[in-house]
């Protein structure tokens, strides 16, 4: 039996031991039905291992991970219908066109596909009859997205889909996902770039040496973990650099002689404006930024490295 859940995916103390090393190192986490979830987290953190335990690929060590209410250890043929799959470093046939790729996939699932929804869907429609071999990083990782939907899945994994792109051709990935959230697809997705989780995911996991090290969305992320106000002013007057150090804040001088200073308050950057018209020197512009999940992966997974004595030594 089946139970109906709201979660595509549940994974309770989840532990992976290659030899001594645990991979994935009891951690549990759910994702939503119909929600982007990313999966952020440096090389080596267990994203895969996690990944494709989740997609019934590898057997757990220990743990237990249903997907869409099933046991993925007990449910295998019943899960492999219902998902889809863009593995890490996909590739495909070299000299097999767009079209017969899908075909030939939509063949093995023997489902009936529409296979120009699918085209439509990711955005190849030029390229129905190009081979394999003589599409760009881009246009191969999109064709990718489709063969994992051939099946029509509800819940879509994929592992690092624009790693190795160019922005523009990343830019058009994250179209393609955004449409697949649209169509109400789960999907989990695999990065290691900040902006890609921040601007499509609905949940962020950061995972560091098997362990989720925190989880949220990347407001609140960023709002637990990054609670201040970056201040850049790019000064006329040399003085200004003084001022605000007089004023205790710490100010550092960038590459482009723009001064950057961390505050904790609005109230603070008030201050500051306020000493340097006070001074009578001048600023040509500044700039106030909150922190973004960049700031934040780069913090906690730095805390990681250090609460990590084996860690410590060779450093
Ligand atoms: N089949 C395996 N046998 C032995 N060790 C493995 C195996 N698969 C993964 N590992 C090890 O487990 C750890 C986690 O690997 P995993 O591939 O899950 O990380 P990842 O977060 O996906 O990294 P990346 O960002 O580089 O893809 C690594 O130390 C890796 O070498
Ligand atoms: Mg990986």
């Amino acid at each position: 039996m089946t139970k109906e859940t709201a979660y595509a995916v549940e994974v309770d103390r989840l532990t992976k031991r290659y030899g001594d090393l645990p991979a994935v190192d009891d951690i549990s986490f759910t994702v939503r039905k119909g929600e982007v979830f990313a999966f952020l987290g440096p090389n080596g953190a267990g994203k895969t291992t996690t990944v494709e335990i989740i997609e019934t690929i590898r057997p757990p060590t220990s743990g237990k991970v249903n997907l869409l209410g099933m046991d993925v250890t007990k449910k295998k043929h019943d899960i492999v219908h219902r998902i889809g799959v863009l593995p890490q470093g996909f590739s495909s046939f070299d000299r097999i066109t767009v079209r017969e790729t899908l075909l030939y996939y939509a063949r093995l699932f023997s489902v009936k596909t529409d296979i120009d929804g699918l085209i439509e869907l990711v955005n190849l429609r030029d390229k129905t009859k190009e081979q394999y071999r003589n599409l760009s990083g881009g246009l191969k990782q999109r064709l990718g997205i489709a063969i994992a939907l051939v099946n029509n899945p509800e819940v879509v994994f994929l592992d690092e889909p624009t790693t190795g792109l160019d922005p523009r051709a990343r830019h058009e990935v994250w179209e393609v996902l955004l449409g697949l959230k649209k169509k109400g697809k789960t999907v989990f997705l695999t990065t290691h770039y900040m902006e890609e989780a921040e601007l499509l995911a609905d949940t962020v996991a950061i995972i560091s040496k098997g362990k989720v090290i925190a989880m949220g969305t990347p407001g609140e992320l960023i709002e637990r973990n990054a609670n201040y106000l970056s201040l850049t002013l790019k000064p006329i007057d040399e003085k200004v650099f003084e001022i605000v150090r007089k004023m205790g804040f710490g100010p550092v001088l960038d590459n482009h002689k723009n001064i950057k200073v961390r505050v904790e308050h609005t109230y603070d950057v008030q201050k500051i404006l306020n000493a340097i018209k006070d001074a009578g020197a001048l600023y040509l512009g500044l700039d106030v930024r909150k922190p973004n999940l960049e700031e934040v992966f780069l913090k906690l997974t730095g805390e990681a490295l250090r609460e990590d004595p084996d860690e410590m030594e060779t450093e």
